[in-house]
């Protein structure tokens, strides 16, 4: 009997095997759990690439979105009743060429990324150690500027920055008046530092006091700085000057040179003395740009 159930039992393993092929192996079979594991593999890296294709153009409409939120929100465009994109029919994106402070019409300023373009040899420029005062390497070729306007008046001129803190590169616009060299506003929406110390460059309060400071001194020079502690309102620098973040004097110093470098002669520089109608002696043979020039 029991050389019996013993030729049953292996005649009905073969069987299954046989008939129910590499799903009837038994579960400790090397091949079924190595089978097994490739199929499950297969399926999950299907559905991975599947999923992040479907959602890609989501995302990218996200993204976008997002930041035309900050950008309306910098420019101090809010209005609960409309959706972002009616608010932003107000701002007209410009592209502008750093180097001559011209607009231009090279790349389409709708799609134009210029963190991606910062990337690609044909639009970067590499900047020397003293030139990089934001401690970012290069910088692109060609810049967004988002434009609001009243009628023909430019009201405001809103510039990506970005630049190194202490943990992280910040990412951010400046808001100027249409001086183009008073701050109107200052964002990050993007940046690793801390919680706390240097994440408070998200703090609205603190952010609310760049309004009205002065980028520029009687000489033209980009001098606005965050300072060590609280800025005396007595003194005559005060217009140039910020609190400084407590806890997080690197973050700070990170935060006064990007504002310096873009707002200096390797950032918007040249534009920004165009709009404000040749500031700084140098421009003063330049035809001043408006915001509708092409
Ligand atoms: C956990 C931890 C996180 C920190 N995060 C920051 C930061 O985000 N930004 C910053 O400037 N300093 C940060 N610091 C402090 C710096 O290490 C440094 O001490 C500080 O910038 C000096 O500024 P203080 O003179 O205002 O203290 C951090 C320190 C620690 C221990």
């Amino acid at each position: 009997m029991r050389n019996k159930g013993k030729v049953m039992n292996s005649k009905s393993f073969n069987l299954a095997g046989k008939q129910g092929g590499f799903f009837h192996l038994p579960n400790d079979n090397m091949v079924k759990t190595i089978g097994v594991a490739l199929v499950l593999c297969l399926v999950c890296s299907v559905i991975v690439s599947t999923a992040a294709t479907v959602l890609k153009p989501r995302q990218v409409a996200n993204k976008q979105l997002d930041m035309k939120r900050n950008i309306l929100s910098v420019a101090g465009i809010i209005d609960d009743s409309k959706t972002v994109d009616e608010l932003f029919e107000q701002v007209e994106t410009r592209v502008v060429d750093l180097q001559t402070g011209e607009y231009t019409e090279a790349v389409d300023a709708q799609s134009y990324d210029q963190l991606k373009a910062s990337k690609e040899p044909a639009f970067r420029v590499e900047l020397s150690p003293e030139e990089d005062l934001a401690n970012i390497r290069a910088r692109a070729k060609y810049a967004s500027v988002y434009l609001v306007k009243s009628g023909n008046d430019l009201e405001k001129v809103i510039i990506p920055v970005k630049g190194y803190g202490l943990w992280s590169t910040l990412f951010g616009f400046l808001a100027l008046e249409g001086d183009a060299k008073t701050v109107s506003g200052i964002t990050f929406y993007d940046h690793k530092e801390t919680p706390g110390l240097g994440g408070e460059v998200d703090n609205k309060k603190w952010q609310a006091s760049w309004q009205g400071k002065q980028l520029f001194d009687q000489q033209g020079a980009a001098v606005l700085e965050l300072v060590k502690g609280k800025v005396d309102s007595s003194s005559s620098e005060a217009q140039y000057q910020i609190d400084g973040l407590a806890g997080a004097t690197l973050t700070s110093k990170g935060v006064s040179n990007l504002i310096q470098f873009w707002v200096g002669d390797n950032g918007f520089g040249p534009y920004l003395n165009k709009l404000s109608g040749d500031r700084r002696k140098s421009a003063l043979n330049s035809e001043p740009v408006t915001g509708n020039r092409g």
